[in-house]
């Protein structure tokens, strides 16, 4: 039998305050442009983030991968980190990038990617609100 692959999906939740702002652009622009996003002393989001692990099922254990070490994963890489944090103030991250959700998932796959088995593919999803997502990689 050929080895089916299969997706297994993560829902984790952090809170995180965050300011999006262009220090090339003048205030105007940042406002226009960012909106509420761009308020001077921050403000927070309620992040849901889903992490996607596609792969083989180990015929062993018949799982793709144990939960609860991507649990535990997704738990020292991004919710140790950011949760309860200023993103913009509080992490290297995002000291010199603009925290946008785009740029959020970016730096979350990044940092999973590197735990994972290579033979997975992992996506990340977004939430910044419920109705404003993002995904990445895309495809
Ligand atoms: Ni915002």
């Amino acid at each position: 039998m050929m080895p089916k692959k299969v997706a297994v999906f993560r829902k984790e939740h952090f809170n995180a305050a965050h300011r999006l702002n262009n220090p090339n652009w003048s205030d105007e622009k940042n406002e226009r442009v960012y909106g509420k996003c761009n308020n001077y002393n921050y403000h927070g989001h309620n992040y849901d983030l889903i992490v996607q692990v596609t792969g083989e099922i180990d015929p062993e254990t018949g799982y793709v991968m144990d939960m609860k070490v991507l649990s535990d994963l997704i738990k020292t890489e991004v919710l140790d980190k950011f949760d309860h944090k200023n993103l913009n103030l509080d992490t290297e991250e995002f000291k010199d990038l603009n925290p946008s959700a785009e740029h959020i998932a970016i730096v979350i796959y990044d940092k999973l990617i590197k735990k994972i088995d290579s033979s997975f593919d992992l996506k990340i999803r977004l939430y910044e609100t419920e109705r404003n997502f993002v995904e990445y990689p895309v495809g």
